[in-house]
C-alpha cells in the first residue's frame, strides 16, 4: 500500500470517526433539549389548567370558564382534561371538546381522582397515556384536582418531527463539512506524498548512478529542508565520485611511473650484465633506489591520508621547540638548495620558548613547506623566519619562486591538488603527490593553529601560526 493510499485511508477513517462522534453528541443533546422543552410545555399546560379549575369552582355562572376549558382540548396531544372536587365529584368532566375526537376520549375517567404529579400509564385499550394532575384550593379553601391526560404517542411524534427538522439541517452542514474534509484530505496527501515520491524517485536515480540529478526546492518547510539536504548530500556524493576518479587516475599514474622506472633500470642492468659492462651497473641501482623511495613516499602519504580520514592519526604531545625543528628541516634541505644555487637562510629574531605539540608531525609540516619552497624556486632565495608573540608562535617561509596563481591559493590545501605551473625548469604537476599541504593543514589544525599563503607573480609566503597553549 503506497503512502498516499495509507494517508487517504487513515484520514478518511479519522474524518468518519469524528463525524460519527459529532452526530451522536448532537442527537443526544438535541433529544434531551426537545424532551425538556416538551416536559416544560406539559407542565405549563397543567398549571394553566389548574387556574381554570379554580375559576370554575369559584365562579357562580361558570359559563366563561367553559371557553377556557375547551381551548385546552384544541392542543392535539391532549386527550382528556378534568376538574374534580376532593370527593371525586366532577366539576367539568363531561363538557369538553376535542377538534379531532379520539376513539379513547371519555373512556379513561378515573375515579377516585389520581394523586398529583406526572406519570405514564396505559389505558384500558393499551394506549399509552401521560397523566398529569395538580391539587389547588379555591376561595372557600376547597380542594380541587386539575388533571390532563396527554397522548404519549402524539408527544413522541411531535418530538420526533422537531428532531427530524433540526437533524436535517445538522446533517446538511455535516455533509458539507465532510466533503470539505475529504477535499482537505486529498490536498494534504498530495502536499505530503508528492514530495516524498519525488525524493524516492531522486534517491532511485542517484542510486542508479545519475549523480547530477537534483530535487527542485520549492518551499522553506521541513520538506523543502529535506530536499535541500538531499541535494547537499548528492553534491557531496558527486564530489566524492569526482575525487575517486581523480584519485584513481592519479594513483594509477603516480604508482606506475616509478614502477616503470624500476623496470627500465632493471632491464638495463640485465643487459649490462649480459654484456659484462659492470661499471655502469651502480648508476642504474641508484636509479632503482630513487624510484623505490618515490614510490614509498607516495604510499606513506596515501596511508597518512587514510589515517586522517578515518580519524586515526593520534598526536604525541610533548614540549617542543619550533626553532629546533625548523633548524633541522632547513639543514635537511641545505644540500638540495645548494644544488639549485639557492640561498637558504634561517632568521630567528628572539628567543623562542618551548610549546606543546607532536615533534615528528610538526617536523613533517615544516619539511613539506620548506621542501615546496626549494622545489618551486629556481633562482633567488628561501628565507625562514620564526617569531614569538604573546600566545602565538609563527613560522614564515618566503621564497622567490614561481608563485601561485591568485585563484589557486585556496585549492592547494585540497587532496591530490597540484598546479600545473607549465614553466620550463619547474617540476611538472605529476611530480609530487599533491598530499603534502593537505596533511600539513590537518596537522596544524590538530594543534589549534592555521596555515595561510600569500603569493604574487614572484614568490610565495606561507605563514604557519601555532597557539602556545
Ligand atoms: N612554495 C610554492 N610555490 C609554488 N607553488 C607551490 C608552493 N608550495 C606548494 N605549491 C603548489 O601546491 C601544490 C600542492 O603542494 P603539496 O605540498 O600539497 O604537494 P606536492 O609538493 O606537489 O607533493 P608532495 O608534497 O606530496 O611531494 C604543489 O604541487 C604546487 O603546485
Ligand atoms: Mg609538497
Amino acid at each position: 500500500m503506497s503512502i498516499r493510499s495509507k494517508l487517504i485511508f487513515f484520514m478518511l477513517m479519522l474524518l468518519a470517526a469524528i463525524s460519527g462522534i459529532i452526530a451522536l453528541l448532537f442527537l443526544h443533546n438535541e433529544w434531551a433539549s426537545i424532551s425538556a422543552n416538551s416536559q416544560k410545555k406539559n407542565l405549563q399546560i397543567l398549571v394553566a389548567m389548574s387556574e381554570v379549575c379554580r375559576e370554575i369552582s369559584d365562579a357562580p355562572g361558570k359559563r366563561y370558564a367553559y371557553r377556557y376549558f375547551k381551548t385546552f382540548l384544541k392542543t392535539p396531544e391532549i386527550i382528556q382534561v378534568s376538574c374534580r372536587e376532593s370527593s371525586g365529584r366532577g366539576l367539568m368532566e363531561d363538557v369538553y371538546y376535542h377538534p379531532q375526537p379520539s376513539p379513547f376520549l371519555r373512556r379513561f375517567k378515573t375515579f377516585p381522582p389520581p394523586p398529583t404529579g406526572i406519570w405514564e400509564t396505559r389505558g384500558e385499550n393499551g394506549v399509552e397515556i401521560l397523566k398529569a394532575s395538580l391539587k389547588v384550593w379555591d376561595a372557600q379553601k376547597r380542594e380541587i384536582l386539575a388533571s390532563v391526560d396527554f397522548s404519549t404517542q402524539l408527544i413522541y411524534q411531535e418530538m420526533d418531527s422537531s428532531l427530524r427538522q433540526s437533524s436535517s439541517l445538522f446533517f446538511a452542514i455535516l455533509s458539507v463539512a465532510f466533503a470539505l474534509g475529504c477535499a482537505g484530505t486529498l490536498i494534504i496527501t498530495r502536499v505530503i506524498a508528492n514530495p516524498i515520491q519525488t525524493l524516492g524517485e531522486a534517491a532511485r536515480m542517484i542510486g542508479a548512478g545519475r549523480l547530477d540529478h537534483r530535487i527542485p526546492v520549492n518551499s522553506k518547510d521541513e520538506i523543502g529542508l529535506l530536499a535541500g539536504q538531499f541535494n547537499d548530500m548528492a553534491d557531496r556524493l558527486k564530489e566524492f565520485d569526482e575525487m575517486k576518479k581523480d584519485f584513481m587516475s592519479s594513483i594509477t599514474h603516480d604508482l606506475r611511473s616509478p614502477v616503470t622506472g624500476i623496470e627500465l633500470c632493471a632491464d638495463i642492468i640485465g643487459k649490462l650484465a649480459k654484456k659484462g659492462d659492470h661499471g655502469k651497473i651502480p648508476e642504474q641501482v641508484f636509479c632503482i633506489t630513487e624510484h623505490s623511495q618515490r614510490l614509498n613516499r607516495y604510499i606513506d602519504s596515501l596511508l597518512e591520508v587514510s589515517r586522517i580520514e578515518s580519524g586515526k592519526m593520534p598526536l604525541e604531545i610533548k614540549a617542543v621547540n619550533l626553532e629546533d625543528l625548523a633548524d633541522r628541516a632547513v639543514r635537511a634541505f641545505k644540500a638540495y638548495a645548494e644544488q639549485k644555487h639557492l640561498k637558504l637562510e634561517f632568521i630567528v629574531g628572539q628567543d623562542i620558548p618551548d610549546m606543546r605539540g607532536d615533534p615528528e608531525r610538526l617536523y613533517q609540516v615544516l619539511a613539506n613547506v620548506i621542501g615546496n619552497a626549494v622545489k618551486f624556486t629556481n633562482s633567488g632565495s628561501i628565507s625562514i623566519f620564526i617569531e614569538a608573540s604573546p600566545g602565538w608562535q609563527k613560522v614564515r617561509v618566503c621564497d622567490t619562486g614561481i608563485g601561485i596563481p591568485r585563484g589557486e591559493t585556496g585549492n592547494i590545501f585540497s587532496k591530490f591538488y597540484r598546479i600545473n605551473h607549465g614553466k620550463q625548469g619547474y617540476p611538472s604537476a605529476r611530480q609530487g603527490t599533491g598530499l603534502g599541504l593537505f596533511i600539513a593543514k590537518f596537522i596544524i589544525e590538530q594543534h589549534g593553529g592555521k596555515i595561510e599563503v600569500e603569493s604574487g607573480d614572484k614568490g610565495s609566503t606561507f605563514t604557519l601560526s601555532f597557539p602556545v597553549q
